[in-house]
């Protein structure tokens, strides 16, 4: 089995994240041979900073690496080491209907909330497509909000094998229910676009700030809740705490004369706690940034090895060779 996955360097990465893509793609490591990579063409839809692209890039490098990702199990690389995927998009987006891309979420939303568009932004998804299908990837783990863009890409691969002969793998999304939309601080998606995020490897003051700050209704401390699993800082607990932790503190809320204060409390606790090993795995690479850039042009060679052989099969079926 092949598991690719992408993520934007467009911003500082948070739990929604995490949860979401990284941890999974993580787990998925030891289940096949795995692909991640950071999507820096994807980011200059909405990034227009060089300086800052180049840091977000090296700093999603870092904080993969600090997570668990095992570069001996999953190759990581960076998208723009490997530019046959900017020709695959092209081949792609010659059969790829305008309206298939109208529909995409990702383009409408922008255009609902009145933000300039470009055309890199609208052709976002046949690039994507191009990252998976360029590696016969089987399964992509994603959150929830890509998985319209997998479908779009599923549909290029049908069709261009339709049109020029069975050429692509048609991948499925592996989207996890229980992280599916992890909650922000405002209970809407946590995403970096809302300001509503609890970074992996912030600050502790900074992310207790945050935890803190949650948006919670007006019940007192005494009133029982009995909606307890609702919340949204219980929502993150279940991931951060254990078991029993968690159950406790939803038993607590429950049952009344526990207020939203200390369920807010507990989390930060557990959250500071749950990424305590990462952090220290992180502070490690600080100190050693060489081995992080050698694992992204290891990890270059061995994806481009492979994506020049689908290229080239692409090539081949549609008359360009
Ligand atoms: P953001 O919305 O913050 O810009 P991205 O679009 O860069 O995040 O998402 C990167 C990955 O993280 C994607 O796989 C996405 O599905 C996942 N992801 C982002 N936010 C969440 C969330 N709140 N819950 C679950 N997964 C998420
Ligand atoms: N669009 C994804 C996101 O914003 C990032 C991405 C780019 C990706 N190419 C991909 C994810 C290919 C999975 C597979 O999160």
């Amino acid at each position: 089995m092949r598991i690719l996955s992408g993520i934007q360097p467009s911003g500082i990465l948070h739990a929604g994240n995490y949860f979401g893509m990284m941890k999974p793609s993580i787990e998925l490591q030891e289940q096949g041979e795995a692909f991640y990579f950071i999507a820096d063409y994807h980011s200059m839809t909405s990034l227009t900073d060089a300086k800052l692209r180049r840091e977000y890039t090296k700093r999603v490098a870092i904080d993969f690496l600090a997570c668990g990702l095992d570069p001996k199990k999953a190759v990581l690389f960076k998208q723009s080491d490997v530019p046959e995927h900017v020709e695959l998009s092209w081949i792609l987006s010659t059969i790829c209907p305008m309206g298939w891309l109208e529909r995409c979420h990702s383009y409408k939303d922008k255009i609902a909330k009145g933000l300039a568009t470009n055309h890199g932004l609208f052709a976002y998804p046949v690039l994507m497509a191009a990252d998976i299908l360029i590696y016969d990837a089987d399964v992509v783990p994603v959150g929830q909000d890509q998985k319209q863009h997998v479908e779009v890409t599923r549909d290029l691969a049908s069709k261009f094998n339709e049109l020029y002969g069975e050429t692509f793998v048609v991948p499925e999304p592996r989207i996890r229910r229980e992280v599916a939309k992890v909650p922000g601080t405002d209970g809407g998606k946590m995403s970096k676009s809302y300001n509503n995020t609890i970074d992996i490897f912030g600050q502790e003051k900074a992310i207790k700030k945050r935890i803190m700050g949650m948006v919670m209704d007006s019940r007192t401390m005494e009133e029982p809740k009995p909606d307890a699993e609702e919340n949204i800082a219980i929502q993150i607990l279940k991931h951060v705490a254990d078991e029993e932790t968690y159950l406790e503190t939803v038993e607590a809320l429950k049952a009344g004369g526990f207020g939203y204060g200390h369920v807010k409390k507990k989390l930060f606790e557990c959250y500071w706690e749950h990424f305590a090993p990462a952090r220290k795995c992180r502070e490690e690479l600080l100190a050693n940034l060489d081995y992080v850039d050698q694992v992204l042009s290891e990890g270059a060679e061995k994806a481009r090895a492979i994506a020049s052989v689908v290229n080239k099969r692409a090539r081949v079926s549609c008359g360009l060779e």
